[in-house]
């Protein structure tokens, strides 16, 4: 064990086991950092964990080109060490250096109606790099990851509250808490996988389905035999969400759907297979996308390995044994949760660094690192000197567990009240608003290296505006010219960009 809370010997007992009885398990469906000899939850390795999937640390370099390409500091929690780990996260910095433009993927699985404070760190995480590059975000909500978990966790059963609709209906829930963390209408798009999968999205899950056989499903996510079909198929969907082939509206292309089945569409668009993708978020899910990275060049249209930016778990409330989970209501801060909840869930069941009595605190000073509160403030004070404050103050015993746990609460509340503010703007119809496949607007980086076209160009007739015309819904012959003749336009110019990216790989 490598990280601070096992490897100070002044800290209280349920960090200070040094040998795990049950070893440390991670995947898409499991994150546990494993037991000692008592039956105590440890910490989790994480520089254990980067070894066993071989992916990168961010370095200082990295920091400091992302101040670079963007012109802003590093994101607070990638400062802090929260986003911590990468593949190719250079690549992108250099295709937004030289092109001007990648798009963002993150998802969600809905698993019950309601998010916790840890749901929400990866999205504001993202929402502030959509900020800052100006680039299109797709979220994917996956109902039917859950639906497919929850009955498998069930022994094959549906329980009353579980069926495929209640999904769908958590997912809306997710989407409307997702919209009020504050995303841009004109460059996001949610979808859940029951409403939107289908299309160009479809054929490239079938394709990516074919390059995954059932022994590396297995593998990769711990699936087992007794386990439903649909839970080893399930993951081609996450992967292939990440290519911008899958959503060609969201570029001003056509997509063959009902009920316009665009003759321009009948080839999935090979220019949106040459822009780079980055996907933020837990690291639990570098699994699924180590798959995808191995096949992003074997499709027929091969697009670029998507890079990832990876960041730790948001310990649960008791210590950082485990995240905060949505089952257990005392290990999570829930975005619903009034300010009084707040205050009670942090006082009494927030594991504290701190010494058991104020004398003790005061002689021998508490330990930060392992302190649940101040573990939150870091996730959410901007100012690095006031947090460094906190810390010293803390270690020096000038600063009590009960002042760390105040500070915290009054952080957390004022966060969660602007958070259900905004959420009772959100109404159906804005969540709709988000979910309409509809072509994004965002502009980039404002001076690439080598200005590039972009990458589909915005013209009327592919756009989707000329379908109306014509008694099959098709278009007219002339309007259906027109679209091919866009569509043709658009594809060289992003074969130009793609060419750049190519030569200078
Ligand atoms: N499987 C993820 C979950 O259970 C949801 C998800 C889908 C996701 N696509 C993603 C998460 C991309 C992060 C990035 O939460």
């Amino acid at each position: 064990m490598t990280s601070a809370a096992t490897s100070d010997p002044g800290v209280p007992p349920i960090a200070s086991q040094k040998i795990a009885a049950a070893a440390q398990a991670i995947d898409p469906y499991n994150v546990s950092g494993g037991t000692d000899e008592h039956g105590n939850a440890v910490a989790i390795d994480y520089d254990r964990l980067v070894q066993e999937f071989g992916t990168q640390l961010l370095t200082p370099e990295h920091l400091a080109r992302f101040e670079k390409v963007t012109g802003k500091p590093a994101h607070r929690l990638m400062r802090r060490g929260v986003f911590f780990s990468h593949r190719d996260f250079d690549k992108i910095l250099d295709a937004y250096e030289r092109d001007g433009t990648f798009m963002l993927y993150t998802g969600r699985g809905p698993s019950s109606g309601s998010m916790h404070l840890g749901h929400t760190v990866p999205f504001l995480f993202t929402k502030e790099l959509q900020e800052l590059f100006d680039v299109p975000l797709v979220i994917m909500m996956t109902d039917d990851e859950k639906y497919l978990h929850t009955r498998n966790k069930n022994e094959g059963r549906q329980k009353p509250g579980n069926t495929v609709e209640d999904f769908i209906a958590f997912a809306h829930e997710n989407i409307k808490d997702i919209i009020a963390l504050g995303f841009d209408p004109k460059k996001t798009f949610i979808y859940t996988d029951y409403e939107y999968l289908g299309g160009h999205f479809y054929r490239n899950v079938s394709e990516f389905e074919s390059m995954v056989t059932l022994s590396q499903s297995f593998g990769a996510m711990g699936f087992k035999m007794e386990y439903n079909i649909g839970l080893p198929a399930y993951g081609a969907k996450q992967c292939v969400a990440a290519f911008p082939s899958s959503y060609p509206e969201l570029f001003g292309l056509p997509d063959s759907r009902y009920p316009t089945w665009d003759p321009a569409a009948k080839m999935r668009h090979k220019s949106l297979s040459k822009i780079m993708t980055l996907i933020p978020c837990a690291i639990d899910q570098e699994p699924y996308f180590r798959i995808l990275r191995d096949r992003c060049e074997r499709m027929t249209d091969p697009h670029p390995k998507t890079a990832l930016i990876l960041s730790k778990f948001l310990t649960a409330l008791q210590g950082a044994g485990g995240k905060m989970s949505a089952s257990d209501a005392n290990s999570a801060i829930f975005m619903s949760d009034t300010p009084n909840q707040i205050k009670k869930k942090i006082n009494s069941h927030a594991f504290s660094g701190g010494r058991e009595t104020a004398e003790e605190q005061r002689e021998l000073g508490g330990n930060p690192d392992v302190d649940v509160a101040f573990t939150y403030l870091s996730y959410f004070l901007e100012s690095d000197g006031e947090l460094e404050t906190l810390a010293t103050r803390y270690r020096s015993g000038d600063l009590l567990t009960g002042e760390m746990k105040a500070k915290c609460i009054a952080e957390l509340q004022s966060f969660v009240a602007d958070f259900q503010k905004r959420r009772e703007s959100v109404t159906d119809e804005v969540m709709r608003s988000f979910m309409q496949p509809r072509k994004l607007e965002f502009k980039g980086n404002p001076n690439p290296t080598k200005p590039a076209a972009p990458a589909v160009k915005e013209e009327g007739a592919a756009n989707g505006e000329a379908k109306e015309g014509g008694k099959d819904g098709r278009g007219t012959k002339g309007e259906r010219k027109a679209a091919k003749l866009a569509e043709k336009k658009a594809e060289k110019e992003a074969e130009k960009l793609a060419s750049r990216q190519k030569a200078e790989a």
